[in-house]
């Protein structure tokens, strides 16, 4: 018997639509709706921090929403992580909670999370579930006035990227979910590992970096991404 392989997954907003989370650049998603310059960079923060507070606010409390819950999808990807004899890391985009609901652990958010909040003053960090304003003490420093949504703007570093490419370097099989690959690095792990792991893409549509998978199944994740991993556990263990 074969060793199995280390496996890492990527996993980006598509893997949540179905849970009821717009994506990103889908007609209908989020940046459809709202401008990234005025949201989702430091700038933005620094020349009107109420309407970025407003923003990841209300994305905040939608996740608190009775609807809003981890779909087929991400239970198969907590079931493969909890079977899987190898190496196992995965990797989101997303600023969502439904991987840790369905009971992922070995997960890390290269983007930060909409739960968690950071002082820009003294840099701690919570676990944070109300809305956030201007006026918010930082629980750790009591000061007023620098807490920020836990989220990595467009310009500022992902997070966890030690982690990510050790994880990457040693991975015979890369699974990318529900991401158009428009956004580095994340859009970058498929090159960096074409020859050295299979790679395979779980997605709607194709994605940008489409040519560049072994491997592509089409389809709604609840319904791809189950059927994938109950062929993997049938194929390794
Ligand atoms: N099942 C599977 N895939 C889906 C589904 C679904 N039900 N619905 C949409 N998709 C696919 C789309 O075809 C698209 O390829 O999910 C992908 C979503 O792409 P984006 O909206 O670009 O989201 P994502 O790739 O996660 O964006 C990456 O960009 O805006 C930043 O920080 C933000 O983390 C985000 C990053």
């Amino acid at each position: 018997m074969l060793e199995s392989p280390g496996i890492v997954v990527l996993t980006g907003a598509g893997i949540s639509r179905e849970s009821g989370l717009a994506t990103f650049r889908d007609p209908d998603g989020v940046w459809a709706r709202v401008r990234i310059e005025d949201v989702a960079t430091p700038e933005a923060f620094a020349r009107d921090p109420a309407r970025v507070h407003g923003f990841y606010n209300a994305r905040r409390a939608q996740l608190d929403e009775p609807a809003v819950a981890p779909n087929a999808a991400h239970m198969a990807l907590a079931a493969l992580e909890r079977s899987w004899p190898g190496a196992f890391l995965l990797v989101t985009q997303n600023v969502d909670d439904l991987h840790e609901r369905a009971g992922s652990r070995r997960l890390v958010h290269m983007h930060g999370e909409l739960k968690r909040a950071r002082c820009t003053r003294c840099e701690a960090t919570q676990a944070w579930s109300a809305p956030l304003d201007t006026r918010t003490l930082c629980p750790s420093c009591v000061m007023p006035g620098g807490m920020r949504p836990d989220i990595v703007w467009f310009g500022e570093m992902p997070y966890h990227m030690d982690r990510i490419s050790a994880a990457l370097a040693r991975c015979g099989l890369f699974v990318s979910i529900g991401t158009s690959g428009n956004v580095y690095p994340a859009a970058g792990f498929v090159a960096e590992l074409r020859g050295r792991a299979e790679t395979v893409e779980l997605n709607l549509l194709p994605s940008e970096g489409a040519a560049l998978f072994d491997d592509a199944i089409h389809g709604p994740a609840t319904e791809v991404v189950p059927a994938y991993v109950a062929r993997l556990l049938a194929r390794w263990t």
